[in-house]
């Protein structure tokens, strides 16, 4: 098939397959940051947009010819950007590996208090490089000498839940475990764009904001791409269509107050709600709202890793690129939607400075009244938020 010609959704990236041909050289075939950013910076809805990798043939290593081997990953070539991911668990470790192996950031490194544990996932993570064909530096380290002068930090320290509990129950644990987070990267990053993932989320974003004294657009918290996706996944399910002809949105809170955007819920362009009963979507949405707790009932162990860190790495990579990609995110509202003076999830547009502007949606008279339910439920929590550090 000719590069170009295959029916894209509207807002899609595509990277053509790349085809290891002698006639086209490494150099011919990497492209730019700022062609990345140039082709971007105009974009606008839909919120997420789905990057549509083909499938690579891994590369090859040792005696291959030099023509025959495939150029590195990563779209966008490196930014020249440092990320450090806080936290090696199962949400921490997969972010740095999909940031990796995305190749937009020229290093990686994440930060434990587990000793032994990030120094031993990165060395592993290195060595796939060759495989996985990224160039990325991966590094792990018990202080945070290391993440010294970081552009992006993401925080995923402290603890999941367990079956049973609330993203509430984890308040008092976490809200210790990201305030000192929180000092230590005012001290040793004091120039980044953070994103916040530690549970319950929206408090905890509130508060690493005023224990770093970071402007309110330097940080934000990871909740909403992850419920859209599992949104447009439960949808494309139920209709039997590939989840990249879905697009949708959710709003509000990460947990009871989550507010899915029924009406801006399109299938192959179609509005969702000409293609379902309403019946039918209230199940949608409610299972979208109980979307992780499904997974941590079934892995009786630890929450959800994989679409977390999908949508986590997605936003680093939005920041780094400053590509003005607009997607749901936990962000400081302030007069938007009338609402103001709280973290909240809504459309944000990101760059190099982190939250640039917060998106407003034309939302039908009930889904106005929930997120500003949703706002006024976390407000209470995050101004409490202060007494637990
Ligand atoms: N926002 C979301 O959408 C979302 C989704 C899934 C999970 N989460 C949350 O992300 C967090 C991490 O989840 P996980 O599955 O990776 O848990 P995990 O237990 O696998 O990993 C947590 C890691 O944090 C480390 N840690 C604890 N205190 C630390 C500190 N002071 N400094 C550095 N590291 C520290 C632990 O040693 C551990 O390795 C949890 O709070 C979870 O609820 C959020």
């Amino acid at each position: 098939m000719p590069r170009g010609s295959r029916n894209v959704a509207a807002g899609q990236v595509v990277e053509d397959t790349i085809q290891p041909t002698p006639a086209l050289s490494e150099r011919t075939l990497a492209v730019s940051c700022s062609k990345f950013i140039a082709a971007w910076g105009s974009r606008a809805w839909p919120p997420i947009v789905h990057k549509v990798l083909p499938h690579r043939r891994p590369g090859t290593v040792g005696s291959a010819p030099r023509e025959r081997r495939l150029p590195p990953r990563g779209a966008t070539g490196a930014c020249n950007v440092k990320i450090t991911v806080v936290g090696a668990g199962k949400y921490g470790s997969t972010t740095a590996q999909r940031i990796a192996e995305k190749g937009f950031a020229d290093e990686v490194v994440m930060t434990d208090v587990i000793e032994g544990l990030p120094q031993g996932l990165a060395l592993d993570m290195s060595q796939s490089r060759p495989i996985e064909r990224f160039e990325t530096k991966v590094t792990g380290s018990n202080d945070y000498g290391p993440t010294a002068g970081s552009d992006i930090v993401i925080v995923t320290a402290g603890k999941p839940r367990k079956p049973g509990m609330s993203r509430m129950d984890l308040l008092t644990d976490n809200a210790k475990i990201v305030g000192g987070v929180a000092r230590e990267v005012a001290a040793t990053s004091p120039d980044a764009v953070v994103i916040v993932v530690s549970n319950p989320l929206d408090e905890m974003t509130a508060l690493f904001q005023r224990v770093s004294g970071f402007p309110t657009e330097r940080v934000m918290g990871q909740a909403g791409m992850l419920d859209t996706a599992r949104l447009a996944d439960k949808v494309a399910e139920r209709l039997g269509v590939s989840p990249l002809d879905v697009d949708a949105i959710t709003l509000g809170s990460h947990g009871d107050t989550m507010v899915p955007v029924p009406s801006r819920v399109r299938v192959q362009g179609k509005p969702l709600t000409e293609l379902l009963p309403a019946g039918d979507i209230a199940q949608l949405i409610q299972a979208t709202r109980d979307g992780g707790a499904e997974i941590v009932s079934l892995l009786k162990t630890g929450s959800a890793y994989y679409a977390p860190s999908a949508a986590a790495a997605r936003m680093a990579e939005a920041i780094a690129t400053d590509e003005g990609a607009i997607m749901p995110v936990c962000a400081w509202v302030a007069g938007q939607y009338g609402l103001s003076g709280v973290y909240l999830g809504v459309p944000a547009r990101l760059g190099r400075r982190g939250v640039q502007e917060i998106v407003e949606l034309d939302l039908t008279d009930s889904e106005l009244k929930d997120l500003r339910a949703a706002a006024e439920a976390v407000r209470g929590k995050q101004a409490d938020v202060d007494s637990l550090v």
